[in-house]
């Protein structure tokens, strides 16, 4: 148990948001461990910044900002279409609405024996319009895209994200009955929720340039595979050991400016009790070993749990 009581900080305008995409590696199964292990400094509300540099889906942002206020936020990711479409959600929400409704509308009045060849000619319009994409220019031009980043993701196999060595989304169609493609209220709810956030299409190392002693940062990265077989593909290039050793020397360099910071990461243990990547690397830090149920790629004999790791500075 914690030492102190955990304060829940009242919002203006209370926000109720999840997350828009399905997203590989998104935490909503592990945030009962993750509220455990915050910062008091955080449940105190005495933490002013929030940094998420591999936010994906965005699972932990909207439970925090669901609990805590914070005066800014900066969420980043490497993949273009996350970042066009959260700034599309802040600025254009109501049109956004609009398009994908209209999508969905098409979707459900053709016959269903029709709908995987209208979800390949989306996936194509998709590709073809891929190339003019500036995620850090925002423009109102992207709100017919950031539609088409929704409909394919709740349509598609697994809510899977996906591109092949030319950058093009490739994501088979999925079996769904009834999928929801729109939602408008949650869609609010996160227009709501990033109206404090600066999200931008960079490199985790970026960090770095908000980071100070009232800041909390939460990291996310693609994890270091446990098996041959893990999912591991987000975008062209892969994120390698000497990755996360770059990600290390970032988490140290961001606790020497006196941030708090969280980490998750694989367990190499569960498979090879002497691998020791992350005892090693996050040595001079608290490494909390959690169990989780893996959705992606996880065990087909039943989807038992893993171990992961979260690594904390406090
Ligand atoms: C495990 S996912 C994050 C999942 C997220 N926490 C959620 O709940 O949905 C990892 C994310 O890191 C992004 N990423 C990969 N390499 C990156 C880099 N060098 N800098 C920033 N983001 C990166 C991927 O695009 C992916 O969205």
């Amino acid at each position: 148990m914690n030492a102190y009581p955990a304060i829940k900080i009242e919002q203006y305008d209370e926000i109720n948001a999840k997350p828009v995409l399905k997203w590989a590696g998104g935490k909503g199964m592990l945030l009962p461990q993750i509220r455990e292990h915050l910062p008091n400094k955080l449940k105190f509300g005495a933490v002013k910044r929030y940094i998420e540099p591999f936010v994906g889906g965005g699972a932990v942002f909207f439970d925090l900002i669901k609990n805590y206020t914070f005066e800014d936020a900066y969420l980043f990711d490497v993949n273009p279409e996350l970042i066009v479409l959260y700034n599309v959600i802040k600025n254009d929400v109501e049109d956004l609405i609009k398009e994908l409704s209209a999508i969905s509308e098409g979707y459900f009045r053709i016959d269903p024996s029709e709908r995987d060849a209208f979800y390949y000619a989306y996936r194509d319009l998709y590709n073809e319009n891929s190339k003019n994409i500036d995620a850090n220019q925002y423009s109102r031009d992207y709100i017919a895209r950031a539609a088409f980043t929704i409909f394919l993701n709740r349509t598609c196999f697994n809510g899977l994200y996906r591109v092949n060595s030319k950058g093009f989304f490739n994501v088979p169609v999925g079996k769904y009955k009834n999928p929801r493609i729109l939602d408008e209220d949650n869609l609010r709810e996160v227009s709501k929720a990033l109206q404090c956030a600066t999200i931008i299409q960079t490199d985790f190392s970026k960090v770095l340039d908000f980071v100070n002693d009232d800041t909390f940062v939460y990291y996310d990265p693609p994890y270091r595979p446990i098996n041959e077989t893990s999912f591991k593909s987000y975008a062209v290039g892969d994120f390698d050991d000497n990755e996360q050793k770059r990600l290390k020397d970032i988490f140290a360099k961001a606790d020497s400016c006196g941030a708090l910071q969280m980490l998750s990461n694989s367990d190499p243990t569960n498979y090879n009790p002497e691998d020791m990547f992350f005892d090693d690397l996050y040595g001079n830090y608290n490494i909390h070993r959690i169990w989780a149920k893996r959705m992606i790629n996880s065990d087909p004999n039943g989807r038992n749990g893993v171990r992961e790791l979260l690594i904390t500075n406090y």
